[in-house]
């Protein structure tokens, strides 16, 4: 009979530093990001307020458990959105609409204003949570707590607790795939 036990199947992963060793050709760094941009994902921009008041896209973002509600995203740890997120240990997730092509790619500027300038283009209002900008017109929005964050090689994976999650009228996603913005919104029946 099978053991749905989760602590009979420990999972024994080596130290990040040790793998590393382990690298073969298929984890060459263009490959594998040509081969994850095989994998069509949504959009969103995070964003935090306070002294750290910051928006950036990120694509890496998923649910987890609903039971506690967690959510979490992955974010570089040079970006400035590592510093906002981790100082401000609050922050909010707007989900894109199809329409929202133009945002994603402000979010990802490297060149855009700093603080809460760089939200002067866009159309928001700050989270009743987290007073974190939730971008107007997207999908979807969620405030978040950071529960945890752990080491994911140049990246974090911040675990962020919801604390509420608000739906909006859109009907078509902005998404990712092939290194190119496209939109779903269609049933396949
Ligand atoms: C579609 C798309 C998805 C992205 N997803 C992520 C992501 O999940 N995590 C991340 O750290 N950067 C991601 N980036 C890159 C950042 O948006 C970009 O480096 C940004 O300029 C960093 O901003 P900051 O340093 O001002 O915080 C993505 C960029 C694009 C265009």
């Amino acid at each position: 009979m099978a053991n749905n036990d989760p602590s009979a199947h420990p999972i024994a992963a080596p130290p990040l530093a040790a793998r590393s060793q382990h690298y073969g050709p298929a984890a060459e760094e263009s490959t594998l990001r040509q081969v994850m941009g095989r994998f069509p994902t949504g959009v969103t921009v995070l964003t935090a307020a306070g002294q750290h008041c910051h928006g950036m896209t990120a694509n890496a973002f998923t649910s987890v458990s609903l039971d506690p509600p967690l959510v979490l995203c992955c974010v570089a740890r040079t970006a400035r959105m590592h510093k906002a997120i981790t100082a401000e240990h609050r922050f909010a997730v707007s989900l894109l609409e199809a329409g929202q092509e133009q945002v994603a790619r402000y979010f990802a500027d490297r060149d855009r204003p700093a603080g809460p300038a760089q939200f002067d283009t866009v159309e928001w209002l700050p989270g009743p949570h987290t007073g974190a900008p939730l971008l107007s017109g997207s999908l979807a929005w969620l405030e978040c707590e950071v529960a945890q964050v752990h080491e994911g090689g140049d990246h974090s994976i911040i675990l962020g607790q919801v604390l509420s999650s608000t739906s909006g009228s859109g009907q078509e996603a902005l998404l990712f795939f092939n290194g190119c913005f496209q939109r779903a919104g269609s049933p396949t029946r």
